[in-house]
């Protein structure tokens, strides 16, 4: 029997650190969705479609890597995908408490499915999305922390604001 994991996040935007993990997915399972969540915040910097684009476009050498989005519940969509398991990366202790209340609540709902969480590489424990957006938008450089498709993209919408 495959398994089929399913990796669910905002990816507003894709970092090194969801690379890392995603990458280690497809290793450790014979095929990974990332699971692109649907209107997570109001005013995302990318948008769906921009989203949904860069993640195939890094991930196109990977054939057990699907790109999808959703909506609503986590837990309905891993079942409509017949899937059993959740993927989410613990960075630091600091994450901990957010996903253990996640996972157990996730357990909750439908308890066929389990979350397995997964450590990225060191150099990437203290990256977030919101602190890329944020280091960026005040001028700081973040070239290596997250794809090259990213950075160029974030330099495009820089230069259409000014
Ligand atoms: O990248 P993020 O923002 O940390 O991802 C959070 C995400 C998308 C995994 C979480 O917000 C989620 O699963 N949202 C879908 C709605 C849902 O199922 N909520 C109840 C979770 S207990």
């Amino acid at each position: 029997m495959s398994t089929l994991a399913v990796y669910p996040g905002s990816f507003d935007p894709l970092t090194n650190g969801h690379v890392d993990i995603i990458t280690r997915g497809a290793r450790l399972f014979d095929r990974i969705v990332v699971a692109i969540l649907v209107n997570a915040e109001k005013t995302p910097l990318f948008n769906m479609a921009e989203r949904v684009e860069i993640a195939r476009a890094v991930f196109k050498d990977y054939p057990n890597v699907e790109v999808d989005t959703f909506d609503g519940l986590l837990v309905d969509y891993v079942e409509k995908r017949k899937a059993r398991v959740i993927v989410r990366g613990l960075r630091a202790i600091s994450d901990f408490e957010f996903e253990f209340q996640l996972a157990l609540m996730n357990r909750r709902l439908n308890s066929e499915i389990e979350t397995v969480f997964m450590m990225p590489a060191e150099q990437y424990v203290y990256i977030s999305s919101r602190l890329i957006k944020e280091v960026f938008a005040l001028g700081g450089r973040v070239h290596g922390l997250v794809p090259d498709m990213v950075e160029a993209r974030l330099r495009d919408k820089q230069a259409a604001r000014v």
